[in-house]
């Protein structure tokens, strides 16, 4: 399996496979590798000859020091698991914080018609920057035919199709479905960290989503949200930072029910120190 550590490497890289005609899939990580990653990656090899897998904890999307020093690193496991998927296909593009920013550490501003303004925008300052400053940077390098993203992390994957369309970036932006644990908790990086009895409460947040879902049938978005909040006063292991059932396409909170309008529950939690979010769509 080939890793690249720099750009200079990879640019290489990417110049030869482009002047064959090959067709390039991106998937951008941040590493901790798990199922929901491989699903991308996997989508990633039938539709394309080959894969990149970015592995990069991005400092500029986070607003949490701590979140970011605690960010589980774990490359050597993660080239394993890869290995496993591929070891012709896929390309591991490994870059170091001074290999993507030199000296300045810094995002760049980005205007993404007010989607970035709503729930995660409005919990985890400037991450959307950080984002768009690192998907855009690593569309440059590798310069895929199509990238990968996963609709657990919902608005960031709207954010990317708006950026795609706003910067007329050429790169067809696939979104793919929520990889769910068993127990129906959406597999992510940070469940690494959750002690016994976090990772045994989590599955409710899904549990949750999927009655709100139902209750949104027959009731507003105000009742349902009101629901939900009462059920989590009533939990005394995870809490509650926002729930929102939003308009699929702008993302802002839905109003009066429409027909017409495709409507989506996003909901952020914390169980002790780790952060989980989830969605699911309603109609
Ligand atoms: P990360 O959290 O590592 O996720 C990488 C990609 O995997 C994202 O597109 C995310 O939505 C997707 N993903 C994570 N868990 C998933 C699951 N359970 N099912 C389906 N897809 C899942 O998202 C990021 O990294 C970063 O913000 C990044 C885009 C790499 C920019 O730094």
């Amino acid at each position: 399996m080939k890793v690249f550590k720099t750009k200079t490497e990879i640019d290489y890289a990417i110049k030869l496979l482009k002047s064959d005609n090959i067709t390039i899939g991106l998937v951008p990580t941040m590493g901790a590798l798990h199922v929901g990653h491989l699903s991308l990656i996997k989508r990633g090899l039938k539709e394309n000859d080959i894969v990149v897998v970015s592995i990069f904890v991005n400092p500029t999307q986070f607003d949490n020091t701590d979140d970011l020093a605690k960010y589980p690193r774990t490359i050597a496991r993660d080239i394993e698991l890869l290995k496993i998927v591929s070891t012709d296909k896929i390309l591991v593009y490994t870059p170091s914080v001074e290999d993507i920013y030199g000296n300045d550490v810094l995002a760049s501003k980005f205007d993404f018609d007010g989607l970035e303004f709503e729930m995660e925008g409005r919990f985890r300052n400037g991450h959307f920057d950080g984002v768009g400053t690192i998907v855009k940077r690593f569309f440059e390098i590798v310069k895929p035919n199509k990238a990968y993203f996963g609709e657990k992390d919902f608005q960031q994957l709207q954010i990317i199709k708006k950026l795609v369309v706003k910067h007329q970036l050429p790169v067809i932006v696939v979104g793919c479905e929520i990889y769910r644990d068993s127990n129906g908790l959406a597999m992510s990086s940070r469940n690494e960290r959750l002690s016994l009895q976090y990772r045994q409460e989590a599955p409710f947040i899904y549990k949750t989503l999927q009655t709100a879902k139902s209750k949104f049938g027959t009731k507003s978005a105000n009742k349902v949200s009101e629901w939900v909040t009462r059920e989590f006063a009533k939990n005394k292991i995870l809490n509650l930072e926002y729930f929102s059932i939003a308009e699929t396409e702008t993302l802002k909170p839905a109003g009066r029910k429409s027909n017409k309008k495709k409507y989506r529950a996003f909901i952020a939690v914390y169980a002790g120190e780790i952060r989980l979010i989830d969605n699911l769509a309603l109609n």
